[in-house]
C-alpha cells in the first residue's frame, strides 16, 4: 500500500503555552522538528476563542513551518477572511462549540449543506483543499460529496473511546465508512484521538491517505521527547501499512 500522510497537530503545545501566557513551549518550534520526525504536515485549528492557537500562530506556521499547514476551523465569514489571506494547503472545517472541551463530533454536513457549499466553493477557488471533517456515516459522506469537498477527514473519537467488541464494532463502521467515501471519489483522512494503541488498525485501511494526530503526542513528548513519540506513530502506522502491526 502507499505511503500514508502524517498530520501533526501542534494545538497543545499552544495549550501549554497559554496556560502561563508569554512564549514558551512554542509551537512553531515543534512544527520544525515534524519533517525530521517523519510527519508530512502540521494542522493547527484556530478556534473561535483562540483557546490554543492564535493569529498570529498560524500566520507563523503558514509562513515559516516550511510543511504543508492543514488549518483547521469553524465554516464562519472570519475564518474564511483569515484562510483566504493565509492561504493554507488545507482547509479542514469541523464544527465548533464553545463548551466542547475538544471536536467532539463531525460536522453535520447533511443539515448544513446549504452553509457549507458556498464555503468549499469559496476556499476552492483560492487553491485551498478542503476535507470535511465528519462521522463514519454514510449519509454525511454523501452530503460531503454533494457540496463538492474534495476530502473528508472520518471522526476516528468514537473508536479510540470504546472498547472490545464495541471498539471492533466502531472500527468495522470506520472500514465501510473510508470505502464508501473512496466510492464517492472523496479523499480519505482520519484523525481524532488516535495513540500508539489505537493507530494500526485506523492506519491499515486501504482508503484511509492521511492521519492527523496530536494530543497523544504531544503528552508522550514530555516523557519521551517530541521527536521520539512522533518517529514512534510513524513507525506503527508504516508497519501496519505494510501488513504488520
Ligand atoms: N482532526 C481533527 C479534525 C481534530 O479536530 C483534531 C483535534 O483538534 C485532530 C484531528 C487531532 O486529534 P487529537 O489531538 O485527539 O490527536
Amino acid at each position: 500500500m502507499d505511503r500514508l500522510r502524517l498530520g501533526i497537530n501542534v494545538d497543545h503545545v499552544a495549550t501549554l503555552r497559554n496556560a502561563r501566557g508569554g512564549a514558551n513551549p512554542d509551537p512553531l518550534r515543534a512544527a520544525l522538528l515534524v519533517a525530521e520526525a517523519g510527519g508530512d504536515g502540521i494542522t493547527a485549528h484556530l478556534r473561535e476563542d483562540r483557546r490554543h492557537i492564535t493569529d498570529r500562530d498560524v500566520e507563523r506556521l503558514a509562513a515559516e513551518a516550511g510543511l504543508p499547514l492543514n488549518l483547521e476551523m469553524a465554516a464562519t465569514a472570519e475564518m474564511v477572511g483569515i484562510a483566504s489571506r493565509l492561504r493554507p494547503h488545507a482547509c479542514c472545517l469541523v464544527p465548533e462549540h464553545r463548551a466542547e472541551r475538544t471536536t467532539e463530533s463531525g460536522l453535520d454536513v447533511a443539515r448544513l449543506m446549504d452553509e457549507l457549499a458556498p464555503v468549499v466553493g469559496a476556499l476552492g477557488e483560492r487553491g485551498i483543499r478542503v476535507s470535511l471533517f465528519v462521522d463514519p456515516d454514510p449519509r454525511q459522506l454523501d452530503a460531503a460529496a454533494r457540496v463538492k469537498a474534495p476530502v473528508v477527514e472520518l471522526h476516528t473519537g468514537t473508536y479510540c473511546g470504546a472498547e472490545g467488541e464495541a471498539r471492533a464494532r466502531e472500527l468495522a463502521r470506520l472500514e465501510a465508512a473510508a470505502r464508501h467515501a473512496a466510492g464517492l471519489g472523496l479523499e480519505v483522512h482520519a484523525g481524532h484521538g488516535l495513540d500508539y494503541a489505537t493507530v494500526a488498525a485506523v492506519a491499515a485501511l486501504p482508503p484511509v491517505r492521511e492521519l492527523n494526530i496530536g494530543h497523544f503526542l504531544i503528552g508522550e513528548a514530555i516523557f519521551e521527547g517530541f521527536v521520539p513519540a512522533v518517529r514512534e506513530m510513524r513507525r506503527l502506522m508504516d508497519g501496519a501499512r505494510r501488513g504488520g502491526a
